[in-house]
């Protein structure tokens, strides 16, 4: 077995594969002379849309608008709250802020790292209007329960999908069970583009035309602007782009589920590993450990030539940035998960001995 570096990531030979399609698609739209909001953003919308088994898709420019962009078409007062989990990455929580809204953090189950639906009805109070949950690391969250308590008090329901392209619960595809999916399309994701790009799903036509809205500048009709609006639009390349790799995305994560079973089966116990159900097809955006020494072994693996990183390093209420807002939200379950887990190698270009050369090392920790 060859003892070369094992690297987290690299976004070259991840992509590799898809540099002739991508150099036929670049050519196609440099020619074709139309760069914003093109053929290539509608086909990529229907296209996504369809992958996901929902009726619209958007295409939009950053996650932080998507997710922020959601949550403005239900008109919420500044002080509003809404329901995230306490560990997720900080966008979740940066969208609600930037809103003038209040993030009320809910911790997550240990066991799924998912928010825990026993703990959101006690986080209500009258000015709740929306539950934002996030399907960590390509595992998707119990959204029956979730989508409950959401119809019992009204709330919106918006679900960051950043990590969970594909990830189903009982064959139905995140993005389906909110009142909007937001998917993010950073590099790094299962289906990653080749820079900033982001696309909201939902099934409601009326929350679709509010969002094509409000990503070009508030106006449906070019220079008849109905509401205030932003400049959010999708990149014509990037849909180009990510059309193409679109039809791997199925080969990808089933890719990413292979290295995970055999993490699964020969990874020792005394690493927790992530927990598997017959009803969730997880997609492994990230593959992730937890152990009480996470930073030695950290430290070890990089000398044993294995390259790993950390989701996330701090909690979101430990974040300097978020003191003055979340500083009174004790988050003890994030911060022992911020603590103690390590995401192992799980790439697309990665071989079942790169993944057995990671469990070899870590095996004689
Ligand atoms: C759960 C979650 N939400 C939001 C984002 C923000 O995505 P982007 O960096 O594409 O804006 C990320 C990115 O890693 C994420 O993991």
């Amino acid at each position: 077995m060859s003892h070369e570096t094992i690297e987290y990531e690299n976004l070259g030979k991840l992509n590799k594969q898809f540099f002739n399609e991508y150099r036929e698609e670049f050519s196609k739209v440099l020619e074709g002379g139309r760069y914003i909001l093109g053929n290539c953003v509608k086909k990529f919308e229907q296209e996504f849309a369809q992958y996901c088994g929902t009726q619209y898709c958007v295409g939009v420019a950053n996650g932080l608008d998507a997710l922020m962009l959601a949550l403005k078409t239900w008109n919420f007062n500044e002080g509003d709250e809404v329901i995230v989990p306490s560990n997720t990455y900080i966008a979740t929580i940066l969208a609600i802020i930037n809103n003038n809204m209040k993030p009320i953090l809910v911790e997550p189950d240990l066991a799924t790292y998912n928010i825990d639906p026993s703990k959101i009805e006690e986080k209500i109070t009258p000015r709740t209007k929306a539950i934002m949950p996030v399907h960590l690391y390509g595992k998707l969250c119990d959204m029956e329960s979730i989508n409950s308590i959401a119809k019992k008090h009204n709330l919106m329901v918006v679900e960051d999908c950043a990590q969970a392209h594909g990830a189903s619960y009982k064959g139905t595809r995140a993005g389906n069970f909110g009142d909007f999916g937001a998917f993010s399309f950073y590099p790094t994701k299962n289906l990653g583009a080749l820079g900033d790009a982001w696309a909201l799903t939902c099934n409601d036509e009326t929350f679709k035309t509010q969002i094509s809205i409000l990503r070009n500048y508030g106006s449906e009709v070019k220079y008849y602007n109905e509401v205030v609006g932003y400049n959010s639009r999708l990149d014509e390349f990037l849909a180009a782009y990510l059309s193409v790799k679109l039809k791997y995305l199925e080969a990808i994560n089933e890719h990413k589920r292979s290295l995970s079973s055999v993490y699964l089966m020969w990874l020792k116990d005394d690493f927790i590993k992530p927990a598997i159900h017959p009803d969730y097809y997880d997609v492994y955006h990230i593959f992730n450990i937890r152990h009480p020494k996470r930073n030695e072994l950290r430290e070890y693996l990089l000398k044993n030539n294995v390259k790993t990183e950390i989701h996330y390093p701090v909690a979101p209420n430990k974040q300097k940035a978020m003191k003055w807002i979340l500083d009174t939200q004790p988050s003890p379950i994030a911060e022992e998960i911020h603590q103690t887990t390590l995401s192992l190698p799980i790439s697309y270009f990665h071989t079942k001995d790169d993944i057995a050369q990671v469990i070899e090392t870590m095996n004689k920790f």
